[in-house]
């Protein structure tokens, strides 16, 4: 039994398969996959996170904590750059754990990874329908109020659920729907879809750095880290740096663990492996460039917002459209709604492409229904089903459940994905020293290593609440191996 547990799928069985039936279509080239990268990074994170994370966490820090978490996930994106180069097939982090960390592994991480794409596709559709509302009524539109949030709200301060007097949330609904089709259609159209909005979010976001530098106060920047530079819990105790006032730590460090999420997404390019028309060179390409152009905008909006207005004046729900109101431009305020709503519309796009990319391989290798999710649509050469399923998944999730206590969970899952790639590299690296790797990692073992460190003083840098619920989510996916799984895995019964 351990022996299947910890059985790994030789490369080249990998490549073999990658060369089979139910192929996707190989149609993306370097342009396309860094913009999908950037389609998946920019969003919530820069237009709503830098608010909570600037106010309460970090102060003008935040730059830092920007620039921190910035390192992780270079350190992470030349690991995955690495496997993406070796095995161009869907199943990003799932297949590279098979690999090398064995079945058991590879189900865990592939378990893991639904929350980084589906639930935070889930909590992206519940932000876009606010910015959506917001949007339409400066053009004096308005939503009913019974079909414009979730029935239910949880406190995560208190744990008290309680109700909002509505029925459902139809825009994040019907975005979900929107994106469902588009997805099921092609990866052609996805792409060309995904490259308008990346256009006008980059557009949006390059103006307000430009514009925003011209309202820059540096005394605003004084003081610079007012929690301090640190910010450390382990499992909720703060190791070093400020307590808040339900316990939570403060300080740079805890800013880069929330703003993060901003991060996400740039690993999805691994998901577009086998869309990709030289996936071994392309992917590696689109992954480091999109994290790299992203970090770099990242740290100079974070200077620019925390010098145009006073880290404690900054606005949480919508921090850069009201920065730009304070310093007397409201009219900014329409362009920078619309910068958020496409951007936020991308990110939801990709996180959605992605799992079902991720279901596809974990289906070709039984550990879920391979008819269903293995299913490639004959004329779209898309995997339709498990499309259309995720679709249904985060627009239900989006428009009945309240998803704060999940959303907390996507970074630290992300977080947990990201380690495991960065260790697999290394034993990879200690396995199959020969095999051909197109792109290596530099520096190795140092970037993984550092990759791993660096991920982990984030991951401990959350509220321990998120500790407790990973472990559950992690339970439960290890009760669904055991009854399907285990049972249906086609390398444990090809005798290899
Ligand atoms: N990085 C993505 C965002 O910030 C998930 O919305």
């Amino acid at each position: 039994m351990a022996s299947q547990l910890f059985a790994r799928k030789s490369l080249t069985r990998l490549l073999q398969e990658a060369e089979g039936e139910q192929r996707l279509r190989r149609v993306l080239g370097p342009v396309q996959l860094t913009a999908l990268g950037i389609g998946a990074i920019i969003g919530t994170g820069i237009f709503v996170l830098t608010g909570v994370a600037a106010h309460d966490k970090a102060g003008p820090a935040l730059m830092l904590s920007f620039t921190f978490a910035g390192f992780a996930c270079i350190f992470a994106a030349l690991c995955y750059a690495e496997f993406a180069s070796m095995v161009p097939v869907a199943g990003s982090a799932y297949t590279y754990a098979y690999a090398t960390l064995g079945e058991l592994f590879a189900w865990i991480i592939g378990w893991d990874l639904v929350l980084e794409y589906a639930v935070a596709s889930a909590t992206v559709a519940h932000g876009w329908s606010h910015y959506f509302q917001d949007f339409i009524s400066i053009l004096g539109f308005k939503i009913p109020h019974a079909l414009s949030n979730a029935p239910f709200d949880f406190h995560p301060d208190t744990g008290v659920l309680s109700t909002t007097g509505t029925m459902f949330d139809l825009p994040a609904l019907v975005i979900s729907m929107l994106m469902t089709i588009v997805l099921v259609i092609g990866i052609r159209e996805s792409a060309r879809f995904n490259g308008v909005m990346v256009v006008i979010k980059v557009a949006i976001v390059l103006f307000v750095i430009a514009v925003g530098a011209f309202y820059v106060n540096p005394s605003n920047w004084t003081p610079f880290a007012p929690y301090g530079y640190s910010g450390i819990s382990f499992f909720g105790t703060t190791l070093v740096g400020q307590t808040g006032p339900n316990g939570e730590p403060l300080g740079m460090m805890a800013g880069a663990a929330v703003i993060f999420f901003a991060y996400i997404g740039f690993d999805a390019v691994s998901t577009q492996a086998e869309e990709a028309r030289n996936p071994t060179r392309d992917v590696p390409i689109g992954i480091i460039v999109s994290l790299v152009l992203c970090t770099i905008l990242y740290i100079a909006v974070a200077a620019v917002l925390t010098g145009m207005v006073r880290y404690d004046n900054i606005n949480i729900d919508a921090p850069v459209s009201d920065a730009f109101r304070q310093v007397g431009l409201p009219w900014a305020q329409f362009l920078i709604s619309l910068g958020a709503l496409t951007g936020i519309t991308s990110v939801l796009l990709v996180l959605m492409l992605s799992q079902p990319r991720i279901l596809l391989a974990m289906a070709r290798d039984g550990l879920v229904p391979p008819k269903f999710f293995g299913a490639v649509h004959e004329r779209f050469r898309t995997p339709w089903k498990s499309t259309i399923l995720t679709g249904l998944s985060v627009g239900l999730m989006g428009a009945l459940i309240p998803l704060r206590v999940l959303a907390e969970l996507v970074n630290i899952g992300t977080l947990l994905a990201f380690v495991i790639v960065c260790g697999a590299v290394l034993v990879m690296r200690r396995v199959n020293p020969t095999a051909a790797r197109p792109f290596r990692c530099p520096l190795v073992p140092l970037v993984p290593l550092l990759g791993i460190g660096f991920c982990l003083i984030l991951m401990f840098s959350l509220p321990a609440e998120n500790w407790l619920r990973l472990a559950i989510w992690l339970l439960v996916g290890f009760g669904i191996y055991f009854l399907y799984g285990k049972r249906h895995s086609v390398l444990a019964h090809s005798g290899e």
